[in-house]
């Protein structure tokens, strides 16, 4: 049975419908300032993010501050029912800030500082910085932080990148210098004997990069954690200045998913809930599929993080135009997508952006209001649709859980350091995809999954999948130890437990750091296979293909499920399973063919007894499958992400039909249900 979460914006506890309006661009064009908002109400928003990229309307020099123009567009968005997100302007700088400070312009890896240009370039650690985003936070707070329309802050805009100017370098020694006590100790983390690159003293430390560093894998780790570390310690001192004013207004900061270039999870602590920027690319052709349910993974390690609902807060309600080919979402496919992010635990569609800029680099990026400025468009009317089946649905959905069985660990720190490391396949090693192919069975059966970083606690699953997890810190072999022995059915895949946190691999033979009694096998030595190359084993007289990596494991107590059928390593175990106290924990030491993994997650699932939320229905390809519950409800997303009609087929059960209420066209289903392309049902169902 699932709960209900207190509201994330609880001053307008609803869906939220709507996204990033930026009306200082069309400060001289009043008429349509004032046309927007009639707009906005026909499209059924009642959310906008403002002030995002405002700071040179907002202080036009420096101390000199201008809030008329934004006050008056509080006012009449307020009056017209339409509550505001409102950002700090942090994610780009106004001119004079830059000419009068240089220092707050990024220094690239090559040691060159950029000059006043794009946007997200700013020293996360610049003092002048910090000092100036403190400043225009704390006035817009003072102004704004106590009006009834300002439901939530949205800090900076999409945290990112880095900086090597020499207050980041020092910062990072300092860093370094608290986390290691001494440079003997850091010496020996980072195995920096290693062509003669010990280090006397912590002075002598640069930045990894073009021009510096690159052979020391443990300072590449330490970098990348010190730059989610000084990223988060601005974000904090962002949030203190808008908190001081007025405490009770939550804080978020849009995150963009699966990005590699900071650990989100250390960030998620500081937020009051988690927003993301969600921009699948629909329509490639023959992969819609696989965009979704990668999708679905994304927004289910977005909840993930504080295991609460979280919003989406920009995706485009048709086209973006930064990539090679920017296609149109086609017919539904909207509706679709957003409604996907709200099974999947989102309680907003939010879209970049509401009206489309006139010139500049994003004038090609759709909008809800297109260029020419009126209802009569078909992305409008789309939207609009939405809107409505949003206001329809909020009450029931607001606020509920998604209960899940399952945890995948995805591991950022892990990832950056399968990423750098040299290895077995430098041609790549696909993480995400391997992550989310676990993931797929799942979501096309109905069984909720959490997706988590390896800091989480696993106790409350019955099934964790470890994914080529090949770091493992945060003690994550403790926790797995007491999931499996307390019953718990773990999967473990090749290149697993290489590692520990500053990439220093295991040693011995069947060790515990390595999980070897868990799994009750070692892993010898691990071939790589060229793109076109396979190995291939049988499971019930089927033969699957084996890709990639394969492992060359001994069993110690684990029994053998399957063997590798061809190589030097022919007949040698590739799918093992060990008891361990009341449960089970499985290897599988190659990667595999998509209906291999299929198979294996069949039979975690079958030794777990976990069954999804549509029973033993008929499910075909290309649906995707999330729910939502509270304590007296469920609700079923069924989503077609093909570009067929599909059926499903409920399952009868104890001889009954199983009837469901569709909550977006009140009416009964039942027995079988057709699906168009794009389609989406919402079910009911009591508990
Ligand atoms: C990002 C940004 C937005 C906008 C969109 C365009 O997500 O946050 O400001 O540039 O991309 O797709
Ligand atoms: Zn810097």
């Amino acid at each position: 049975m699932g709960k209900t979460f207190a509201a994330i914006t609880p001053k307008y506890p609803h869906i939220l419908h709507g996204g990033d309006y930026n009306p200082d661009q069309w400060i001289d064009y009043p008429e349509i300032l004032k046309k927007d908002i009639e707009l906005m109400k026909k499209a059924h928003i009642n959310n906008v993010s403002l002030g995002i990229f405002s700071w040179a309307h907002l202080e036009p020099k420096k101390n000199e501050f201008d809030f008329k123009w934004m006050d008056e567009v509080i006012e009449r968005l307020y009056e017209a029912g339409i509550y505001v997100n409102l950002a700090t302007p942090s994610g780009a700088r106004p001119h004079w800030l830059a000419e009068e400070y240089p220092e707050v312009l990024r220094v690239d890896e090559r040691g060159v500082r950029a000059h006043f240009g794009f946007r997200h370039n700013h020293c996360m650690t610049s003092p002048v910085y910090r000092e100036r985003v403190k400043i225009i936070n704390t006035k817009l707070a003072e102004r704004y932080a106590s009006e009834p329309a300002v439901i939530m802050w949205h800090i900076f805009n999409e945290y990112g990148g880095e900086c090597r100017c020499e207050l980041c370098q020092q910062a990072f020694r300092e860093y370094l210098k608290e986390k290691y006590g001494s440079v003997e100790k850091m010496n020996h983390a980072w195995w920096a004997r290693f062509w003669s690159h010990t280090y006397t003293s912590f002075d002598e430390v640069e930045a990894p990069g073009a021009i510096s560093e690159t052979a020391i894998n443990g300072l590449w780790l330490d970098w990348w954690r010190f730059t989610t570390y000084q990223t988060t310690d601005f974000m904090k001192a962002e949030i203190a200045a808008v908190k001081a004013v007025n405490p009770a207004i939550p804080v978020t900061a849009n995150m963009m998913g699966l990005y590699d270039g900071l650990c989100y999870p250390d960030m998620a602590e500081e937020l009051d809930f988690i927003s993301w920027d969600s921009y699948p690319y629909w329509h490639a052709p023959g992969q819609n599929v696989e965009e979704a349910y990668r999708e679905s993974f994304t927004h289910d390690y977005m909840r993930g993080l504080k295991k609460q609902p979280f919003l989406l807060m920009e995706c485009t309600p048709s086209t973006v135009n930064w990539r090679p080919i920017s296609k149109q979402k086609k017919p539904g496919m909207h509706r679709l997508a957003v409604l996907n992010a709200i099974g999947h635990g989102s309680e907003s569609g939010l879209y970049f952006q509401i009206r489309q800029s006139r010139g500049s680099a994003e004038k090609m990026h759709s909008a809800v209001i297109s260029h020419i400025g009126t209802e009569n468009t078909r992305v409008f009317k789309e939207v609009a649709e939405l809107g409505s089946d949003m206001e329809k649905i909020s009450q029931k959905i607001y606020g509920s859980d998604n209960p899940a069985q399952v945890a995948i660990i995805y591991d950022k720190e892990s990832k950056w350091a399968l990423n750098q490391s040299d290895g077995p396949r430098n041609k790549g090693l696909d993480y995400d995809g391997l992550c989310t192919q676990y993931y797929k069975y799942f979501w096309q059966n109905g069984i909720g999954v959490d997706v988590l970083d390896s800091r989480a606690d696993f106790a409350e699953y019955k099934i964790v999948i470890a994914p080529m997890l090949y770091m493992f810190h945060n003690d994550i072999q403790q926790k797995l130890r007491d999931f499996v022995s307390k019953g718990g059915v773990l999967l473990t895949t090749a290149f697993t437990g290489v590692v520990n946190e500053t990439d220093l691999c295991f040693l011995g033979e069947a060790t515990s750091e390595k999980l070897s009694d868990v799994l009750g096998m070692w892993v010898e030595e691990c071939d790589a296979l060229f793109d076109e190359e396979y190995n291939e084993t049988y499971l019930d007289d089927k033969s699957y293909r084996l890709k990639e990596l394969c492992e060359v494991i001994h069993t110690t107590t684990a029994q053998t499920l399957a063997v590798y059928g061809r190589d030097y390593y022919k007949g040698a175990p590739v799918l093992t399973k060990n008891e361990y106290g009341l449960g089970h924990a499985y290897h599988v030491a190659a990667n595999c063919e998509e209906a291999l993994i299929e198979e294996l997650c069949r039979m975690l699932v079958k030794e777990a007894q976990v069954t999804g939320v549509l029973g033993a229905a008929e499910i075909p390809e290309g649906i995707g499958i999330s729910c939502r519950e509270n304590e007296t409800n469920r609700y079923i997303f069924i989503g077609n992400f093909s570009d067929e009609e599909k059926t499903i087929m409920f399952s009868a059960m104890n001889g009954e039909e199983k009837k469901y209420k569709d909550i977006l066209t009140d009416s009964e289903v039942t027995g079988a249900v057709i699906l168009g392309a794009y389609g989406v049902l919402i079910l009911e169902e009591d508990i």
